[in-house]
């Protein structure tokens, strides 16, 4: 049976007997698959994670795993980045081959290349410009920076990689996220005076030779869809309507919407702060709903809000859900995997490089 017809088989099914026989198949198939699990997905399928965590931490399990089968539950990047750190010969499988990013989607090869042409006419990129790409980018954007001196970072290790960049050489090019790069070099200190932002729909990105020359950190345009629905006035209701709230807000979040936050930090530090809270203390979150309903089950004793009067979900992620996975389960136990994410050789050896320049230096 093709995917697809097996998915129509499953849609086809009742959803307690899909999640029974996600349970089977997981138990026959015992070691031979790993499944990871991202922040952001849904409970259904979140709660049959093997390993779950932000990108960083997904990205070292990835790393340490000899599992012949990875199911990637989060997005094409994700399992673009697992593979890429595997050997050959391990399989990674992304439930829903269309689960994409569209911030990952706003910065291609193509566009780098011509960045760094464009950097070329005006300073020497290769000796004074280090290139470093958010982890939500193609792997083609992640072989650039290896092959370039470059470096991956995530939204857990921003700070440490931009200090390993500025360690090198004298200015960065941060791509695809504005934000997360603009939130934490002002969190290092950083003005405005030392950035500016690349467009590339524009010649030399919108800035003059003279910018670009006194810029320290080049920012790329792009953003998050989910992240760009908080606003800082959601911060300022909250505030009024809850003395003494804590708000917490993920870096891709605008710079006044972290600038309103009492903590900024990756999924992974926003659950640990939450964690480490004492009992009583309120919090809004500007994060993907999944995870804020999540820590609201997970503690009640800890009122939970979402920042957002908006529905902010990440509808990419959205997309695994437990036929997908299913689907995914059956195709390995019946020695045919579908839905395998594979990263071409060459790109693969540069990209390796970049990812393994952050994790020594995470
Ligand atoms: P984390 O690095 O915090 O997991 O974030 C990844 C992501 O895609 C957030 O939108
Ligand atoms: Fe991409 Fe935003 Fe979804 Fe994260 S939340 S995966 S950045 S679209």
């Amino acid at each position: 049976m093709n995917a697809q017809a097996l998915l129509t088989q499953l849609y086809d099914t009742p959803e307690t007997d899909i999640l029974e026989q996600i349970n089977a198949l997981k138990a026959e198939l015992g070691e031979r698959v790993l499944i990871l699990g991202h922040h952001y997905q849904r409970e259904e399928v979140f709660a049959f994670a093997d390993a779950s965590g932000d990108s960083l931490k997904l990205a070292q399990t990835a790393a340490r795993t000899n599992a012949p089968h990875i199911i990637f539950c989060g997005v094409h990047f994700m399992a673009e980045m697992a593979d890429i750190l595997t050997a050959d010969e391990q399989c990674v499988i992304l439930p829903d081959p269309a689960a994409g990013c569209s911030m990952a989607d706003m910065a291609d090869d193509e566009q780098i290349e011509r960045c760094w042409r464009e950097l070329s006419g005006v300073i020497s990129p290769d000796e004074c410009v280090t290139p470093v790409t958010y982890i939500n980018s193609t792997a083609a954007l992640k072989a650039f920076c290896g092959e370039h001196g470059g470096i991956v970072c995530t939204s857990g290790n921003a700070r440490r990689i931009l200090e390993w960049s500025w360690e090198r050489r004298e200015k960065i090019l941060f791509f695809p996220d504005q934000h997360l790069g603009e939130n934490t070099a002002l969190a290092m200190g950083m003005t405005d005076e030392d950035m500016i932002v690349w467009n590339p729909a524009l010649p030399l990105g919108g800035n003059t030779p003279a910018a670009i020359e006194k810029a320290r950190l080049i920012l790329w345009k792009g953003f998050c869809s989910v992240h760009q629905l908080f606003k800082a006035e959601h911060a300022d209701t909250m505030r009024r309507n809850h003395p003494g709230i804590r708000i917490l807000a993920h870096p891709e979040c605008s710079r006044e919407v972290c600038e309103a936050a009492d903590f900024v930090g990756s999924t992974e530090a926003i659950i640990r702060h939450v964690a480490e809270a004492q009992s009583g203390q309120d919090f809004a979150i500007a994060t993907e709903l999944n995870l804020v309903n999540r820590l609201r089950l997970q503690y009640p004793d800890k009122p939970v809000w979402f920042l957002s009067p908006m529905v902010c979900m990440c509808s990419t992620m959205f997309r695994t859900d437990p036929q997908h996975l299913c689907a995914s389960l059956l195709a390995i136990r019946d020695g045919q995997p579908i839905n395998r994410i594979s990263v071409p050789r060459q790109q693969k050896r540069w990209a390796r490089l970049a990812l393994e320049r952050m994790l020594n230096a995470s």
